[in-house]
């Protein structure tokens, strides 16, 4: 029996890949905070492909939470083959004028609890020399976010972390990938006050389908780096040769309302 564990399962990049997974015949255990789309998600899954859900709600914001998750798994005397720490959010403004608790919301969301979970489930992976984990970033990994400062720093913290582990990992059967979306169409603008914004206005902006088809071939290939998106490649690739300080002023632009 495989099984993959999806945090941020309820809905977007999340809930998609949660039908990557079926597809495969591979059993899963499922967590967010909204219990009756995961309930809802479970029951569907389960109709279409006959796989094994598990749901298990939980408010990654509170600290312990993930250390709960962990030992709810362990009880249940599962074995995680395949980790997906997707769970995120966002927060549109300047950083003086924002909720206290919802950046440290967005640090525990974001950054703590994916690095709990990495390092709870990571031991049996390099054990049993087999397993996957993919970390959900952005492109916003790649340079910082005025308005938007601690969800920018959030995402380079976990492309740098995955980065290093995945390196750890050389030789162990355990492999890493970070995916790098770029803007997608799911309840994270919204969510994030970010709708506004130039980056959503964009001719194209990815569909959550699109993100986990891409992200999933990447995981299921143990690449360390999957940047979804040719245009976004090649921004991250110009974003070497154009100096910080001037980045730092055009991502201000681009993230600033429209009259
Ligand atoms: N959409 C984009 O443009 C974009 C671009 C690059 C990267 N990303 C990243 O992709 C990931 C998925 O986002 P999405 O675009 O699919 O947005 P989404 O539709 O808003 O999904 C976010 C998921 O995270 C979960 N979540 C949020 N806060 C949580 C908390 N306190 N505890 C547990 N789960 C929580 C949500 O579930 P509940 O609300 O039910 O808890 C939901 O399932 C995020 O890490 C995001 O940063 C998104």
């Amino acid at each position: 029996m495989t099984v993959a564990l999806i945090t941020g399962a309820s809905s977007g990049i999340g809930r998609e890949l949660l039908d990557r997974f079926a597809a495969d015949r591979i059993d899963l255990i499922i967590t967010a905070r909204d219990e009756a789309a995961l309930k809802k998600a479970a029951d569907d899954l389960t109709a279409k492909y006959g796989v094994a859900v598990t749901v298990i709600p939980a408010d990654l914001a509170r600290p312990g939470e993930a250390h709960r998750l962990f030992a709810e798994v362990e009880q249940r005397g599962i074995a995680v083959e395949y980790l997906v720490n997707n769970a995120g959010f966002g927060n549109y403004g300047f950083l003086h004028e924002s909720s206290a608790q919802k950046m440290d919301d967005m640090v525990q969301v974001n950054v703590a609890s994916l690095v709990t979970l990495t390092r709870l489930f990571l031991p049996a992976m390099v054990a049993r020399r087999s397993g996957r984990i993919l970390q959900v970033a952005s492109v916003a990994a790649f340079q910082p976010g005025p308005l938007m400062a601690v969800y920018y720093a959030t995402k380079a913290f976990v492309l740098s972390f995955s980065e290093a582990v995945a390196e750890e990992l050389t030789g162990t059967g355990v492999t890493m990938t970070c995916l790098c979306p770029g803007p997608v169409h799911t309840q994270f603008a919204a969510r994030s006050n970010f709708n506004h914004s130039r980056i959503f206005q964009k001719s194209h902006v990815a569909t959550a389908p699109e993100v986990a088809d891409y992200g999933y071939r990447a995981f299921m290939r143990g690449e360390i780096l999957a940047v979804h998106g040719f245009n976004n490649r090649l921004l991250v690739l110009a974003g070497r040769f154009i100096p910080r300080r001037l980045i730092v002023k055009l991502v201000r632009w681009i993230q600033e309302k429209r009259d």
